[in-house]
């Protein structure tokens, strides 16, 4: 048996998680609820934050677990990519208490951790995806469709040139006037708009790469155009205006995921990352499964956001391979792969 414990620390969520072998035996969330007045997550705010939760959110994850430290095979912690503070934190907790314990440590890449969610055991996986499969990863930071070779093998074959879907939801929640995160607040009020009430335009890419600033800028433009009209017009529409916007963001994502599809000859398809909760992009991607004939892993709702799991699933694949880092290692704040 294999005993892994992961830590999560890239961004505002303190997460630590202990595995046996695939399965999930607890994965403890501690978000930092201290951003949300500021619009966005405030870098030094967070690092302190994830200073407090660490060690009493180890120490739940190993007893959720039933299992004494001493039980641990190794300990797997996000290298990165992140913001510098908040990844120094886990990654510091990680060389010690592993050294403390005599067990090695695994780096993980934070958006391959994303992506190997999907191999996690839990009561409601049915079945995981095969290799090669595609995984279309929608976070925060960051939009890649990537092509999965092996838990060790990724391609990106698509990515962003300027804003992540998240932040665009975020960027659309905030002109809106709603809290952050904005990306879940859009999603509940879309449900009860009008996804054709409003249009706005989608970029124009030739190839499998994303771009979102222009429909960011449009919608601020609209509003404010329509805000010197009529100043409650934002009150007025907030739920067309959600499921508008989300419905465009939306479609932006799955014409290139269609695209990567004919491209690679691919049609098993993931999706992975924060966006991938958006009960919208959800309900089309089915849709289009049905209708193309794909095969589609959507995950668990609590896989989706950030958290120690992921981490340390992206671990075990690598202490099969007993591919190790040494205790020098520091984190990086953009990725790598
Ligand atoms: O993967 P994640 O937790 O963190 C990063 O690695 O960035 O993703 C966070 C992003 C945020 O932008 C948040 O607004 C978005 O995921 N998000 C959603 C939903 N839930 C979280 N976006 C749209 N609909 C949701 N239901
Ligand atoms: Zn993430």
């Amino acid at each position: 048996m294999t005993y892994i414990l992961g830590i999560e620390s890239s961004c505002d969520e303190t997460s630590a998680s202990v595995i046996k072998n695939t399965r999930v035996l607890s994965n403890i969330i501690a978000n930092q609820g201290v951003h949300s007045s500021y619009g966005g997550v405030v870098p030094e705010l967070a690092s302190r934050a994830h200073q407090q939760n660490i060690i009493p959110v180890v120490d739940v994850a190993l007893k959720e677990a039933n299992i004494q430290k001493n039980q641990l095979c190794a300990v797997a912690f996000t290298r990165g990519p992140g913001l510098l503070g908040s990844l120094l934190v886990g990654t510091s907790f990680t060389k010690s208490f592993a050294l403390a314990l005599n067990i090695p440590i695994i780096e993980v890449d934070h958006l391959r951790a994303h992506i190997l969610s999907h191999f996690l055991d839990d009561d409601d996986r049915i079945n995981t995806p095969t290799f090669p499969f595609l995984c279309l990863t929608v976070s925060g930071g960051h939009t890649q469709i990537v092509k999965v070779i092996s838990p060790s093998e990724m391609d990106i074959i698509g990515t962003t040139i300027d804003d992540a879907a998240g932040e665009t939801f975020d960027k659309a929640a905030k002109i809106m006037g709603l809290p952050y995160p904005g990306g879940p607040e859009i999603d509940k009020l879309a449900n009860t708009g009008n996804p054709n009430a409003f249009s706005f335009p989608k970029p124009r890419i030739t190839d499998l790469n994303y771009s979102f600033s222009g429909l960011k800028t449009s919608f601020l433009y609209f509003l404010r155009d329509n805000l010197k009209k009529d100043d409650d017009f934002i009150e007025k529409n907030k739920a067309d205006l959600a499921a508008s916007i989300q419905a465009t963001i939306i479609e932006i994502l799955l014409d290139k995921l269609k695209k990567a599809v004919t491209v690679t000859g691919i049609n098993e398809i993931a999706i992975a990352g924060g966006v991938s909760a958006n009960s919208g992009l959800r309900v089309n991607l089915r849709q289009i499964a049905d209708d193309e004939g794909w095969k589609i892993f959507i995950p668990n709702i609590k896989y989706t956001t950030d958290n120690a799991a992921m981490i340390a699933i992206a671990g075990y694949f690598k202490y099969l391979e007993k591919d190790f880092s040494s205790q020098d290692v520091t984190p990086y704040s953009r990725s790598s792969f």
